[in-house]
């Protein structure tokens, strides 16, 4: 049996040394702490134990996925933040499921233009909601609501609470309340597990499951990982030694990290890290600033400054060992461009080389960094890279000193916008 794990290369640093040495060994001692309870924070660590907590689970979720693929073609997630990015990303990177139902985003912002296109696209179609806030308070996704909630009523009448799943606060919230009083379908956000932690509890699962994607191999991916990072030594646990290698080269100045993706599939999942990392580690004047490139892409827009510009940046490739073998490239084409060398290949080997090489020239352009390898893009693997940035990212919140769990910044600006909106 290969090993499945995803593997961490160390590019610009010495493992060796004794820097690296001593921040692995406290990194190693927080990651104890962690496990164990006695961290900042402590309260909202059931993330940790989600894998083995949500098996009993997967069963309920899977039969909802199901019904909701029966009775409608696309089912509407409202949500922003950790109550939509992680699902988000996992759809986008995976695609839909045979069988799956299509999904659609709401409540992620107040934009006008894209709630109108939604209540357009939605028209003619069969669809269900599910509403997702943990506190079941946050202004965005309850606008949303009202809009949705009309829509539904005027198309499915008093039957349209049917429709509709809450996942929220086992115990509060105006959510949860409004649940119980309609006798509407719910499903629980466990109580020690806040949003941007939130992907691998119901609040990830259902909607996925929805779409027909195999949400058990993305929790035995992840418990893959939480089993492993249970009983490794810090030295061989690939969250570690990326924490321990980030918060190294943040100490030499390299304030921002970029994540370089391989392909825009990934973009998403960028960006539920870019809310993991930025939301838990950027407090008390702390944090490394996390930012995100999407190969080739964005080789052709903003590459030139990790090339070249302020010597600021540290840079962590995400990489496959398998990427799609398919399609394969012609071996001629219409136009002389020179590229009868990689005529008959997969396009996958060319990206793979396209990193590779861009890899190469950034780190010999003094870009340090992390290479971060998992064995191919499906659920299974999926679910262990959610885990291994979870862990990473909440290890090095700890080594700033700061709890990784709370979000008083999100909080002051969601007062800040009640306080507009009272002036109505
Ligand atoms: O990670 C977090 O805690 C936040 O990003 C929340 O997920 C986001 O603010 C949405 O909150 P709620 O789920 O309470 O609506």
């Amino acid at each position: 049996m290969p090993n499945l794990s995803p593997h961490i290369q160390l590019e610009g640093l010495n493992a060796d040394s004794r820097e690296f040495g001593l921040i692995i060994e406290m990194m190693g001692r927080l990651k104890a702490c962690l496990l164990d309870g006695t961290t900042p924070g402590a309260e909202f660590t059931g993330w940790l134990r989600l894998p083995a907590e949500m098996e009993p689970t997967l069963d309920r979720i899977a039969g909802m996925g199901r019904r909701i693929a029966a009775e409608s073609a696309t089912l509407v997630v409202v949500g922003i933040g950790g109550s939509y990015l992680g699902a988000r990303a996992a759809y986008e990177a995976l695609g839909r499921g045979l069988d799956g139902v299509e999904l659609q985003w709401a409540g992620w912002s107040l934009s006008p233009v894209m709630a109108r296109r939604l209540v357009e696209a939605l028209d003619g179609r069969d669809y269900m909601i599910n509403v997702i806030s943990k506190s079941g308070g946050t202004m965005e996704p309850a606008l949303a609501f009202r809009i949705l909630a009309q829509h539904a009523q005027t198309r499915y009448g008093d039957a349209w609470t049917e429709r509709v799943v809450v996942t929220t606060d086992p115990a509060q919230g105006a959510l949860r309340l409004w649940a119980q009083d309609r006798g509407v379908e719910t499903m629980d956000i466990p109580s020690t597990v806040g949003g941007r932690f939130s992907v691998l509890s119901p609040v990830g699962l259902l909607p996925l499951a929805a779409a027909g994607i195999d949400v058990r191999a993305l929790v035995s991916g992840a418990g893959d990982v939480q089993r492993g990072a249970e009983s490794a030594s810090a030295e061989d646990d690939p969250a570690v030694i990326y924490a321990a290698a980030r918060c190294v080269m943040e100490q030499r100045g390299r304030c921002v990290e970029v994540l370089t993706l391989p392909g825009p599939e990934l973009s998403l999942f960028g960006e539920w890290w870019r809310q993991l990392a930025g939301e838990s580690e950027g407090k008390n004047g702390a944090g490394i600033w996390p930012s995100v490139l999407t190969l080739t892409t964005d080789l052709h827009s903003i590459g030139q400054y990790l090339q070249d510009g302020r010597r600021m940046i540290q840079e962590t490739f995400l990489a496959f060992e398998e990427y799609d073998a398919e399609p394969v490239i012609p071996r001629s084409g219409p136009v002389a461009d020179g590229l009868d060398l990689v005529g008959g290949r997969a396009l996958g080997l060319v990206n793979r080389l396209a990193l590779e090489g861009t890899r190469d020239a950034h780190r010999a352009g003094d870009v340090p960094g992390t290479s971060i390898t998992a064995h191919r893009l499906d659920p299974f693997c999926l679910g262990q890279l959610f885990y291994v940035f979870e862990l990473a990212v909440a290890l090095t919140a700890l080594f700033h000193g700061v709890n990784p769990f709370d979000q008083p910044g999100v909080e002051a600006y969601k007062k800040g916008v009640r306080a507009k909106l009272n002036s109505l």
